[in-house]
């Protein structure tokens, strides 16, 4: 097997777009322990990427934010960082119905806590020297990321398309959920696998890794499905089999087996780029009609619209400030008491403070109690050797008193206007 590519991947440009995260939340106290209705099995079976997906796809953002440094091409920097944006979304919906779960009597803590530690621990950083070892196994991780896209991006182009979930009326807020995550892999499908192009790209890697990847998928999927399947309260003698899988997907409730299969070659050819499955347009579509899409649009919007009022009154502030402060110097320059500097006269000096201190026969205020902000450099450039490098009004010129005028009392920082 040659580790070059003969047939060069090519992306289908019109499936590219900007990607942004959408900042959903979802309310579950409606939704059922079987959302699908009287299909306990369906339900739980794809109730298992709420257990796979948390740690998943924050281990895809973990991996990601190492591989930054190597990417060299703007456009798939920003899809990265607009992959991981959603990416840890996903993962936080996806979390969220877990103490739903746990509320309808059906704890996922035995199952989340063997697939955190696979993702924290067996692919998770290892204790590896830097340099070649270092480098091949975050390869390897990316293009495992790759090879998984594969399937998340083959299961949203089904659920957006899975009307029989809809036909048997399967809750609405969990559909949503769904179809906004599956839109969103759809969206950003083509991510990953550029990703592991740019910065690998070979051949062998991409088969070892998919072999690994598509073993462990199916491996944990059947495992979850079965635990959910035997822990289910309602459930007298729960059983999760490939039979049933089968079923179900004949039924349109699940991805058909004859596509899971047909998708294997399909990745494992030389000239696949994930750009040439699903729909791009059909995935912007959800979106824009999506509940939890939108609402998290108009939330976005608004947050930009609050900040209109807050921007207005900081401008309405800034210019009342500025002609206070002319109107100040207008009146100040007609004092008697101008000018305050003997000889340096001029408007700059008439500051509130500079005046209520000559009207109160303050002319010589002390260095060290002036602002620190200003004062301090020349404080340390001074004649006295400062003990520390850090100013304070007490300061390291040496005591207030001695720093001040002789014959002038020394006063309090309270007094200072
Ligand atoms: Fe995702
Ligand atoms: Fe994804």
């Amino acid at each position: 097997m040659s580790n070059t590519h003969s047939r060069v991947p090519e992306p289908v440009a019109s499936e590219h777009i900007p990607l942004k995260a959408r900042n959903v939340s979802f309310s579950w106290e409606d939704t059922p322990l079987h959302w699908l209705p009287d299909d306990p099995f369906t339900t739980h079976t794809i109730n298992v990427l709420h257990l796979l997906l948390p740690a998943g796809e924050r281990w895809f953002v973990h991996v990601y934010k190492q591989v930054l440094p190597y990417i060299r091409d703007e456009r798939l920097r920003e899809d990265v960082i607009g992959f991981i944006g959603q990416e840890a979304m996903h993962a936080q919906a996806h979390d969220e119905v877990l103490p739903h779960l746990r509320a309808r009597g059906l704890d996922p803590t035995p199952y989340t806590a063997q697939v955190d530690w696979l993702f924290e621990k067996l692919l998770g950083d290892r204790t590896l020297p830097p340099g070649r070892a270092r480098h091949w196994w975050l390869m390897e991780r990316v293009a495992m990321i790759a090879a998984i896209e594969h399937y998340t991006a083959f299961l949203g182009d089904w659920v957006l398309n899975a009307t029989e979930l809809d036909r048997r009326g399967a809750d609405p807020t969990m559909l949503d959920l769904l179809r906004w995550h599956g839109a969103e892999e759809v969206e950003h499908r083509s991510v990953a696998f550029d990703l592991f192009l740019h910065v690998d790209g070979g051949y062998r890697r991409r088969v070892r890794t998919w072999a690994t990847a598509f073993t462990a998928l199916v491996f944990l999927w059947q495992r979850g499905a079965r635990f959910f399947m035997e822990n289910d309260p309602t459930l007298t003698d729960g059983r999760a089999s490939f039979k049933d899988f089968h079923r179900s997907g004949r039924a349109g409730t699940l991805p058909t087996t004859g596509a899971m299969l047909r998708s294997i070659p399909r990745y494992l050819s030389r000239s696949y780029h994930p750009s040439q499955e699903g729909s791009t347009a059909q995935a912007v579509a959800y979106l824009a009609s999506s509940p939890a899409a939108t609402a998290a649009e108009r939330a976005a919007a608004g947050g930009r619209a609050s900040d209109m009022p807050r921007l207005a009154t900081l401008a309405l502030a800034t210019g009342a400030a500025v002609l206070a402060r002319r109107a100040l110097r207008r009146r100040t320059a007609a004092s008697p008491l101008w000018p305050l500097r003997p000889g340096g006269a001029g408007v700059r000096a008439a500051t509130p403070r500079a005046l209520r201190l000559r009207v109160a026969g303050m002319s010589a205020w002390p260095r060290a109690w002036s602002d620190s902000a200003s004062r301090a450099p020349a404080c340390r450039r001074g004649s006295r050797a400062p003990t520390s490098t850090s100013y304070s009004p007490r300061g390291s010129c040496g005591s207030t008193r001695s720093a001040a005028t002789p014959g002038t009392p020394p006063r309090t920082p309270s007094r200072r206007g």
